[in-house]
């Protein structure tokens, strides 16, 4: 099993999780109660999946592709170590990671 640390947007609340491999941080996050939405179940067409992973494990991540940075560059509070957690399969490399909610979600609306 790989083990994620979900960590609230305020930083004060972190859940333990651990998935089987080839499962996505989505639905771990989703399993866990975690407030992504992911509305459009991983077609890289909402943003609502954006989760920040810690710098320090930010590296063990395989890169984002152009459609996914396309699609970060909309979401509200982005930062440097920001991804889409739909698109991140977890794998044994995995183990261990730790991701934050990010702090405001975007209203689509008045764009
Ligand atoms: Fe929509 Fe990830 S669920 S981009």
């Amino acid at each position: 099993m790989i083990r994620v640390r979900f960590v609230s947007a305020d930083g004060t609340r972190t859940t333990e999780a651990e998935a089987p491999p080839g499962m996505t941080l989505l639905d771990l996050a989703q399993n866990k109660d975690q407030p992504l939405e992911g509305t459009c179940e991983g077609q890289m067409a909402c943003s609502t999946c954006h989760v920040i992973v810690d710098a320090a494990d930010f590296a063990r991540l395989p890169r984002a592709s152009d459609d996914e940075e396309d699609m970060l560059d909309l979401a509200a509070g982005v930062s440097r170590t920001s991804r889409l957690a739909c698109q991140i399969i977890l794998d044994d490399g995995l183990d261990g990671l730790t991701v934050r909610m990010p702090g405001e979600s975007r209203n689509m609306q008045g764009r």
